[in-house]
């Protein structure tokens, strides 16, 4: 018999399914266009997929798998078949929430799989921003993990009746970074940050962050749906969409590397979100409706043709590597031109 809490990571997955093409009717995307230019003057085999985050975190693919799942038999399948398209394509993949494994011992291997599957590719574990050094090290050590993902979900805690209610979490972000010897990467959950964030994120020694904008699952209507008695609907619009806060994240280049993830669901969102100044760009809803959807095959063939499109419009936009996007000219809808304005960011 499975916990209560293995049940939530099953109606997790179930819900973000049930609820994909409602929270995709907007592509948050559409408002970045890219500048074409007839004259690339190279050639495809000039053009590397690779991305440096340091010098021991090296992803041959600049998308990867986002966190998701874990926690119960079906969630464990789930991550098995992940993880063995991770594997495949060599694609880095970030592990669900491991908070349950560090309190139910039975909950090991559906997260341990994440690695059997994959025994040299790139992963990150994931615990929540108020965890302990000795739990982050054990869920670290429970993955071989590269990476740890700090998660910070302040609404969707608040959307949950069994959530947290307090959130005090920077100093401990300070310790963490201070006391563990992976790259931690703070992460939201599709809701985006402001530049606010970040300068704290910085003033606290973090260098690493993923933005996890708005546009993609929404973890308001997941859990609201979970709650029906218990609603928060006001949530359902909350935060700053993917682009919107890549605008944000600019002015920080020099001292983050950000990662980009909400509604990335098609190769030109991955290269758009590079061209906002992100190094890598995790997936997780699109992947997962595709796993669910029309299965592993589907989603094999999905991950080869993204590989083919990302090199095709790393050429299309001129540059050798992902990481030479920034320099890529772009013209902003006059909603996102007016939001950066308002926000004083350019
Ligand atoms: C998530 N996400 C997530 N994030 C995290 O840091 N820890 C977690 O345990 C989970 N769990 C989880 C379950 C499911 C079913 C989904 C779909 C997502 C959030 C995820 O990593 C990402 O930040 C958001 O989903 C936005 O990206 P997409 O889904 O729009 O690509």
């Amino acid at each position: 018999m499975e916990s209560s809490h293995a049940h939530r990571k099953d109606e997790h997955v179930s819900l973000a399914q049930k609820y994909y093409n409602a929270a995709h009717t907007v592509d948050e995307f559409d408002q970045v266009r890219i500048i074409h230019r007839s004259f690339p003057e190279k050639s495809i085999d000039d053009i590397s997929l690779q991305t440096c985050l340091n010098k021991n975190l090296i992803l041959d693919t600049p998308f990867y798998i986002e966190a998701m799942t874990g926690g119960s038999d079906k969630t464990e399948q789930l991550n098995r078949q992940l993880a063995f398209l991770a594997a495949k394509h060599h694609l880095a993949m970030a592990s669900g929430s491991q908070s349950i494994a560090l309190n139910d011992a039975n909950a090991i291997s559906s997260f341990k799989i994440i690695r059997e599957e994959n025994p040299t590719g790139i992963i990150f574990a994931n615990l929540s921003a108020e965890t302990s050094v000795t739990r982050a090290n054990q869920a670290i050590e429970m993955l071989a993990a590269n990476a740890l993902e700090l998660h910070v979900n302040v609404a969707q805690e608040l959307t949950m009746p069994e959530g947290s209610r307090t959130f005090r979490w920077l100093n401990n972000i300070e310790k963490l970074v201070n006391q563990l010897t992976v790259p931690i990467i703070v992460k939201e959950v599709g809701f985006g940050m402001d530049k606010q964030t970040l300068q704290q994120l910085v003033d606290v020694g973090v260098k690493y962050v993923n933005v996890s904008g708005r546009g993609g699952t929404n973890f308001a209507q997941i859990e609201n749906r979970r709650n029906h008695d218990n609603q928060f609907d006001d949530l359902k619009s909350w935060g700053q969409t993917t682009p919107e806060s890549l605008l944000e994240a600019q002015q920080f280049n020099q001292k983050l590397t950000i990662f980009a993830s909400g509604g990335i669901s098609s190769p030109v969102d991955v290269i758009k979100s590079g061209i906002l100044g992100a190094n890598a760009v995790g997936v997780a809803g699109y992947f997962l409706h595709v796993l669910m959807t029309d299965g592993i095959d589907a989603l094999d063939t999905v991950l080869s043709n993204w590989e083919t499109e990302v090199q095709r419009l790393l050429l299309l936009c001129g540059v050798n590597k992902f990481q030479e996007l920034p320099s890529v000219p772009y013209v902003l809808s006059a909603e996102l031109n007016n939001y950066t304005k308002q926000r004083g960011l350019k």
